[in-house]
């Protein structure tokens, strides 16, 4: 459609630095010059002074990290592959929920390790089928991954829910990895639980939090994230020790991007501001379009319900609207009619884009 010439309304758009926020350029790229990058002296787990930085980001969020159980790595990606090689031998298995972020397929793949699914249900809001979860476990799992809150459903991990998690992983032995990058954009719905990061205890089981510059400042190019370690002393001693071997075979962290990340953790709230104010008229407009928007708490994207049950409806609203969408399937939606939209696209684009999807679900219902 592209290379034929055609306008399109893309609401895939989910990289930040073509949205159109202001980074105020010199701010943001002159911690990249510090000249202290110019000495190699690599730690393993990265530059002291920056995890103690990232422990302070965690205690705005009211939880004490110790910087000596956490280890910078170059993107939340890496830090999965760490945490997959760290707990899993070839043939292991992990459990991550159905719908989520669908990288887990490869990262799994890539690692030798087995990607079982957990479905989670709508009913008003996203639910854990524990159940079926418990169902899933084997001799051969080693962890569960938990989006928190999840892309693309935008729900939170409630306390009760997480409370039963851990009392899971207790029993059959398993850790916790849980993605936190969203952590910071909540929609703050007064009907809604609070996001509180797994960061705060306490942990009975041992927990690995995943975050990083790409969502909490907006910064997926500097490619610069971190594994948060937290558990019952002498397990999580050991998984530590462990991680910085893993680490220190890379060492893959540059200097100029550790340095700069303390001023970049400063300067989060101003980027995280447009961020969310954006989503917030996003997902306004799509709540007045006429379409139906499943129910969303935090993040960064919608799913949205079309009366069209048929698998093929990105393709069609691509050649017969013009717009751009992710299909539910490609989240691991298994029910028709399901697509997935981006809310922090340019305004214009999206609410042209959402005119057209609004007017292409009203065909249907002709
Ligand atoms: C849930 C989730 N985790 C991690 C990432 C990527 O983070 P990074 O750029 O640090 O690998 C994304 C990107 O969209 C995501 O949706």
């Amino acid at each position: 459609m592209r290379a034929s010439g055609h306008p399109l309304y893309d609401l895939t758009v989910s990289n930040p630095t073509i949205c159109g926020f202001n980074y105020n350029e010199s701010t943001w790229l002159a911690p990249l010059c510090d000249s202290k990058a110019l000495v190699y002296d690599p730690d393993p787990c990265g530059m002291r002074s920056v995890r103690e930085a990232v422990a302070a980001y965690y205690s705005d969020h009211g939880a004490a990290v110790d910087p000596d159980a956490l280890v910078l790595t170059t993107s939340t990606s890496e830090g999965y592959s760490y945490l997959f090689r760290l707990l899993c031998d070839a043939g292991d298995e992990v459990l991550a929920a159905q719908p989520s972020y669908p990288l887990f397929d490869f990262l799994a793949d890539l690692d030798d390790v087995k990607l079982r699914s957990y479905p989670l249900f709508y009913d008003y809001g996203w639910w854990i089928d524990f159940a079926e979860l418990e169902r899933r476990i084997n001799p051969r799992t080693r962890a569960i991954v938990i989006v928190h809150p999840n892309n693309p459903t935008g729900h939170g991990t409630k306390v009760l829910e997480r409370n039963r998690l851990q009392e899971i992983c207790q029993r059959h032995g398993l850790a916790l990895i849980v993605d936190e990058v969203f952590l910071d954009y909540s929609l703050q719905r007064s009907d809604t639980e609070e996001l509180v990061s797994f960061a705060v205890g306490p942990h009975p089981v041992p927990t690995f939090a995943l975050s990083g510059m790409s969502k909490i400042a907006g910064l997926p190019q500097m490619k610069a994230a971190w594994i948060a370690g937290f558990g019952p002393e002498a397990v999580l001693r050991e998984a530590m020790a462990r991680l910085e071997m893993i680490a220190d075979t890379f060492l893959s962290m540059n200097a100029p991007v550790q340095l700069a990340l303390p001023t970049w953790l400063q300067l989060r709230k101003g980027i995280q501001e447009q961020i969310r104010e954006r989503v917030r008229v996003n997902l306004a407009c799509a709540e007045a379009s006429g379409v139906e928007v499943l129910r969303v708490e935090a993040g960064w994207c919608a799913i949205l319900r079309l009366p069209q049950g048929r698998s093929d409806l990105a393709e069609a609203l691509l050649r017969e609207c013009c717009v751009v969408v992710h299909p539910g399937a490609f989240y691991g939606i298994a029910e028709e009619g399901r697509i997935v939209v981006s809310l922090i696209g340019p305004a214009d684009d999206f609410a042209e884009g959402m005119r057209r999807i609004a007017g292409f679900a009203k065909e249907s219902t002709k």
